[in-house]
């Protein structure tokens, strides 16, 4: 079964996709640098998985390649909305799909079509979707607490906010493992969202 042919990811996803993997590494390392300065739990990143060196420099860091999360995160969004490429890969996502193509996952038979994305897909990323924004306010929270009070109140207070930012940042790493677990099972993927591959439903 084939559909019209094309790019089965157009580069400007393919762009912001691995421009996201560059900074995601940098916000995390020089995040996990912060956390250690001030630590909400019972333990500290190992120095080796910091970037910075030091306070400051996790810091400098982080808000330098924030700046690059923002414009990349922003044209990601406004492209993906414009050109109804996120209605077109991400939705819809009924219950019903949802449960039979968790079934097939669980028993290892759910199969992959290109970027007509299964709905364990579809939920996977729209997940981390919601979870990036929410960890973009969290954090705007506990940079600019003043200027961001009505945001912090949402949270509900600064404290609060640091926490939702650290869950946050696990549920990206969490997405992160599973996404990259998936792409070593189904490898043909990769190639693909590196060229751009042609679009077809062939099953895969
Ligand atoms: C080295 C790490 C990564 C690799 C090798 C990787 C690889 C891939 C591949 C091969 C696809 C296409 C999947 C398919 O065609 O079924 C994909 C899609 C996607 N990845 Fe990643 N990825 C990585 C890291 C990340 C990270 C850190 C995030 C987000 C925090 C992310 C978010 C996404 C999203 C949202 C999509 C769907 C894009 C769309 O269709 O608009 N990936 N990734």
């Amino acid at each position: 079964m084939k559909k019209a042919s094309g790019s089965r990811h157009p580069w400007p996803i393919r762009l912001c996709h691995w421009t996201n993997v560059l900074v995601m590494i940098g916000m995390l390392m020089s995040g996990w640098g912060i956390y250690n300065a001030s630590p909400l739990f019972n333990f500290t990143f190992p120095a080796w998985m910091t970037l910075g060196g030091w306070l400051g420099g996790h810091i400098a860091w982080h808000l330098a390649v924030m700046w690059l999360l923002f414009a990349n995160g922003v044209s990601y969004l406004v492209w993906g909305i414009i050109s109804g490429q996120f209605r077109g890969r991400f939705l819809p996502l009924s219950g019903h799909a949802l449960w039979q193509d968790l079934f097939s996952a669980l028993r290892l038979r759910l199969h992959h079509r290109g970027s007509d994305y299964n709905a364990v897909q579809k939920l996977m990323y729209l997940f981390v979707l919601v979870d990036g924004v929410l960890l973009v306010l969290s954090g705007l929270s506990i940079w600019k607490p003043v200027q961001f009070s009505g945001l912090v109140a949402l949270f509900g207070g600064f404290d609060r906010a640091r926490y939702v930012h650290f869950y946050a940042m696990s549920g990206l790493v969490l997405f992160t493992v599973v996404h990259v677990v998936m792409v070593i099972l189904v490898p043909q993927t990769l190639w693909p969202m590196i060229t751009g591959g042609k679009r077809s439903a062939d099953r895969e």
